[in-house]
């Protein structure tokens, strides 16, 4: 295995929301995005807010549908076609190969911070003990008091939630990794130790795609820089469309 084996290839890759309650407005995000990504480096999205970024690496964890091209990632000796995969495949895909970092945690009630951060190996079999020793020292790394790692996460700061957030991220040593400004809630000394994270995760030959607002951090962690770029406006489809059903969700997905 080389460290420029490409693991995610994406081809004419378009986005497109379709908001049924506003009259079948669409709003196109981007259209013809063309890019691979390999082993052992960070590739990081950048462009003004709201060119859509974040969803653009919500595409690559199949959480969105495109609405134009392919996305593909390496699964072992094969590849997967993400864009049109079944559900249970994307899901496969998630506990093996593909892990993300959302901005926020969704917070799970009652569970520790230890146990939400072992619970990617846990799915995938390793044992409780082993688990939870390899998320305290995740955790310790990431200087989360020790104090707090029995408790759920939901009353912790957001810069804690964020640490619990990474940690439970990196954990499963996926060879895929999104990062969704991972260090918007950090203050200087705990980026550092993120920054420091990602160098190991790169050096290890993982494939990171990631959004970093903050420059410096960009800067320590890019290997190359995808600049999305404000295109297209909104446009009301010109056909009329069935109205959306009483009580349908706003949004298509
Ligand atoms: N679920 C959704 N339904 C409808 N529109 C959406 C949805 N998610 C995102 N959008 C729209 O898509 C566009 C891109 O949003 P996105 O969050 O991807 O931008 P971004 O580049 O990540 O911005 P930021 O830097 O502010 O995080 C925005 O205009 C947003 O309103
Ligand atoms: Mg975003």
């Amino acid at each position: 295995m080389t460290q420029a084996q490409t693991m995610i290839e994406v081809r004419g890759v378009g986005k497109m929301f379709t908001l049924h309650n506003q009259g079948g407005v669409c709003l196109p995000v981007f259209e013809n995005v063309d890019f691979d990504a390999a082993r052992g480096e960070c590739l990081v999205l950048a462009g003004p807010s709201g060119t859509g970024k974040s969803t653009l690496l919500r595409c690559l964890y199949g959480n969105y549908l495109t609405t134009a091209g392919t996305i593909r990632v390496r699964d072992g000796a094969g590849w997967v076609t993400l864009t049109g995969a079944p559900e249970q495949r994307i899901l496969r895909l998630r506990r093996d190969v593909i892990g993300y970092v959302s901005q926020f945690l969704r917070v799970i009630p009652r569970v520790g911070a230890l146990d939400v951060v072992a619970e990617p190996l846990r799915q995938r079999g390793v044992a409780l003990d082993e688990a939870r020793e390899r998320a305290a020292v995740l955790l310790a790394r990431l200087r989360l008091p020790e104090r707090l790692w029995r408790l759920p996460p939901a009353t912790f700061s957001g810069g804690e939630q964020q640490r619990v957030n990474i940690a439970r991220g990196l954990i499963g040593g996926h060879p895929v990794l999104l990062l969704d400004e991972p260090t918007a809630s950090l203050d200087a000394d705990n980026r550092a130790v993120v920054v420091e994270l990602i160098r190991e995760a790169m050096a290890a030959g993982r494939c990171l795609v990631g959004i970093f607002h903050d420059e410096a951090v960009r800067d320590a962690v890019a290997s190359r820089v995808l600049t999305l770029k404000p295109t297209l406006k909104p446009t009301l489809e010109p056909t009329l469309k069935p109205a959306a059903p009483a009580g349908a969700a706003a949004l298509t997905e």
